[in-house]
C-alpha cells in the first residue's frame, strides 16, 4: 500500500517572547517575511507536499492565524468592487480550496510534545507531518516536506528533517546519532534534546520538519515533562526508536531560524533579494548602502 501524508500539524501556541513587544498581541507565526507571514510559507509547503488537512494547535493571541486562512468578506468585496483582481486572488488563495483548516487550542504551554499530542483527535491513526513555522526553509526547487513525503512513500517510516549545525550550537536543538541506511538517509539510533556541545552525540540537529507514525501519540501520553515542565517531542521520539525505524533526512535547502531576530533579518534580506518585483531595486539599495558605509 502506498502511504501518503495527508495531515500536517502546525504547533503555533508558543509565546514568541524573543520578539516582544511585536508578539504581545499577535502571534510570532504572523511575522511577515517580505509580504507573507511565516505561517503561510509553512502552509504552502504542507499543501505542496499533498496535505489535505491542516491542524493548527493554537494558544492565546492566535486568532489572527484563523482569520488569515479564513474568508475575508468585506475585504474581498471591496477589492472586487475596485477591480483589484490580482490582490483579490492573493487574499483568496491563502489556502487552496479543498484543503481543510482545523484549529485546536493548547490550553497550557506544556511544550512541543504536548502541542503535538493535542492534535491526536484529528490525526487519529494516520502518519502525519509536523512543521515548525519559525524554521523557514527555502528548499531550492523542492520544499523539504515534499522531499520527506517522497521518502515516506518509499520507506513508510517516521522521518526527521536534520542539518549539520556548528558544534557549539547543539544546545539549541534536538540532536541525533545515526547509522547507515542508504545514500540519502541515515537511521536514527538516538536523539537527545538540547545537549551541551561536550555531550552531544553529533552536530546533526533536528529542525522543524517531522513525519511521524501515530504511535508517537501513545508515547507522548506517557512522556513526563522535563525539568522546565515541558513535554518534549524529542523524548517521545527517543522511545519510538525502541519500536520502529526512524530515518534522518538531511534536507536540501537553506534554513532561516526565524525564531531568532538575526535569522529573521537574514530571511527578510534574502527573500527580499529574490522577490520578483522588489529584488533588483532592493539589491541596488543594498549595494548603495554597503558602499556608503
Ligand atoms: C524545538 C524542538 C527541538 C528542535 C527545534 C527545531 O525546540 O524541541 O528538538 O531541534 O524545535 O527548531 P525549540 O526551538 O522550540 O526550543
Amino acid at each position: 500500500m502506498t502511504q501518503r501524508i495527508k495531515k500536517v500539524v502546525f504547533p503555533v501556541a508558543g509565546l514568541g517572547t524573543r520578539f516582544l513587544p511585536a508578539t504581545k498581541a499577535s502571534p510570532k507565526e504572523m511575522l511577515p517575511v517580505v509580504d507573507k507571514p511565516l505561517i503561510q510559507y509553512a502552509v504552502e509547503e504542507a499543501v505542496a507536499a499533498g496535505a489535505e488537512t491542516l491542524v493548527f494547535v493554537t494558544g492565546r493571541t492566535k486568532r489572527a492565524i484563523e482569520d488569515h486562512f479564513d474568508k475575508a468578506y468585506e475585504l474581498e468585496m471591496e477589492l472586487e468592487a475596485k477591480g483589484k483582481h490580482a490582490m483579490l486572488e492573493l487574499v483568496r488563495n491563502t489556502v487552496p480550496s479543498g484543503v481543510n483548516c482545523i484549529y485546536i487550542r493548547q490550553g497550557e504551554a506544556l511544550g512541543l510534545g504536548h502541542a503535538v499530542l493535542c492534535a491526536r483527535p484529528i490525526v487519529g491513526n494516520d502518519p502525519f507531518g509536523v512543521i515548525l513555522a519559525d524554521d523557514l526553509i527555502d528548499g531550492n526547487g523542492e520544499q523539504v516536506m515534499s522531499q520527506m513525503a517522497r521518502e515516506f512513500t518509499e520507506h513508510g517510516c517516521s522521518l526527521l528533517g536534520v542539518e549539520q549545525v556548528p558544534p557549539e550550537e547543539t544546545n539549541k536543538y534536538g540532536v541525533v546519532s545515526t547509522g547507515d541506511f542508504n545514500h540519502a538517509l541515515s537511521r536514527v539510533t538516538g536523539i537527545v534534546e538540547k545537549p551541551e556541545p561536550d555531550e552531544a552525540p553529533s552536530n546533526l540537529a533536528v529542525v522543524g520538519r517531522y513525519i511521524l507514525s501515530p504511535r508517537i501519540f501513545q508515547l507522548l501520553e506517557h512522556t513526563a515533562p522535563d525539568a522546565r515542565g515541558e513535554v518534549q517531542l524529542t523524548d517521545a521520539i527517543a522511545r519510538l526508536l525502541d519500536y520502529e525505524t526512524v530515518l534522518a533526512h538531511e534536507f536540501r535547502g537553506v534554513r532561516y531560524d526565524c525564531g531568532s531576530k538575526l535569522g529573521y533579518l537574514k530571511a527578510t534580506v534574502e527573500y527580499g533579494l529574490k522577490h520578483p518585483e522588489l529584488g533588483p531595486e532592493f539589491a541596488a539599495y543594498l549595494r548603495h548602502y554597503h558602499n556608503a558605509d
